[in-house]
């Protein structure tokens, strides 16, 4: 039996949440699923953001569903965004964005994003400077072992996923420490791999060649700010966020979520697209080794397409909840 933790958390969190679920039922009716909180309507409820218990729960289950979860406005007590807390305390360093369309020809590429070091380290801090102004100040920590083990996820992604090619994007030219560390230990890791071709860029002109030549990209290694915003990026070139799943993994533990947040402008209305979501619980399933699950949902999700059967944002009329009523009726 699969236990699963849904953690729907706000704005169109539990809307794309609980279409998902019906597909998850339907595919697999003895499914144990433990609802749990974190985000903004958590703290009005529960006075914590991501409550201990949450954690533990998360822990406790064979994986997780995660929604999206808002930001508090900057200087709320106690507030440190949820998200990012969430993958360093349950270790998940890995985050797995894949790029491609649903239905016909286009990019085909998965970004391998740090999930855990970086910028989003979380220490920021204000200093005063001499003159009277001040300055605000962000770390950015890279780790031998955070590198390492990123970077060997990568490559041994791409072995297992018969891919061919793995691109580290980085910025050491500038960065020369940081991301010249990255680098090398990519170089490094590497030589493990000789099957692998290898190659680099740097992340500026990676974000054009993103738009202008999808296809030199296959597997890419790349830091946690670096692969948030390449990875949004990416999701414009096959149908926007509404249909870019991710899955947050570490040694133990993982969650999958939708890249897309809590979508605040369409909260509410019913016309959120769940297929991102529905993309990130087959991710879910494939980590867990039921392959077949995952690619039934898949293979559902390409006959809606197919069939113009898609929500308001895909160019369909069907809001969230008949959208995931259409993808039931084609497992
Ligand atoms: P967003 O991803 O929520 O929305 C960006 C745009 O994409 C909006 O126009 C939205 O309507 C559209 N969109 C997003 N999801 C969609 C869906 N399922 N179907 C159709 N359209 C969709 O990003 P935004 O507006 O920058 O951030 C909103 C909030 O979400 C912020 O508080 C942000 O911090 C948070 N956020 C949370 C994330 C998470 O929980 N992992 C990730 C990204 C943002
Ligand atoms: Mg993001």
């Amino acid at each position: 039996m699969m236990r699963i933790a849904l953690v729907e958390g706000d704005g169109v969190g539990p809307e794309v949440v609980q279409a998902t679920v019906k597909v998850l039922v339907a595919l697999v009716p003895d499914i144990e699923l433990i609802e749990l909180k974190a985000g903004l309507q958590c703290n009005k409820d529960t006075g914590q953001f991501l409550p201990d218990e949450t954690v533990n729960g998360i822990m406790e289950a064979d994986s997780c569903l995660l929604g999206a979860v808002q930001s508090a406005p900057a200087g709320t007590p106690g507030y440190r965004p949820v998200v990012p807390m969430l993958r360093q305390k349950l270790d998940l360093y890995a985050n797995l964005r894949p790029v491609k369309p649903i239905v016909g020809d286009g990019p085909d590429m998965v970004i391998v994003r740090e999930n855990t070091e970086g910028l989003y380290v979380g220490e920021e801090r204000v200093e005063e400077l001499e003159d009277g102004t001040k300055a605000y100040v962000a770390e950015r920590r890279y780790s031998d072992l955070g590198m390492k083990r990123i970077c060997r996820f990568a490559f041994t992604y791409a072995r297992d996923n018969a891919r061919k090619k793995v691109t580290c994007v980085h910025k050491a030219n500038v960065m020369q420490v940081t991301d010249g560390a990255f680098r090398k230990t990519f170089g490094e890791v590497s030589q493990r791999f000789p099957k692998l071709r290898t190659d680099e860029l740097f992340v500026d002109a990676a974000a054009m060649f993103i738009i202008t030549d999808p296809a030199r990209f296959d597997v890419v290694v790349t830091t946690n700010l670096y692969g948030d915003i390449l990875s949004d990026e990416a999701a414009g070139l096959v149908g926007g966020l509404g249909l870019a799943p991710s899955g947050n993994i570490g040694e133990v533990h993982s969650f999958f979520e939708p890249v897309h947040g809590s979508a605040p402008d369409i909260a509410g209305k019913g016309i959120a697209n769940p297929t991102a979501t529905m993309l990130s619980a087959a991710m879910m399933l494939k980590h867990q080794d039921k392959v077949g699950l995952a690619e039934q949902i898949e293979a559902a999700l390409r006959e809606c397409y197919a069939a113009k059967e898609v929500t308001k944002d895909q160019g369909g009329s069907l809001g969230t909840q008949e959208f995931a009523d259409a993808v039931v009726k084609r497992l």
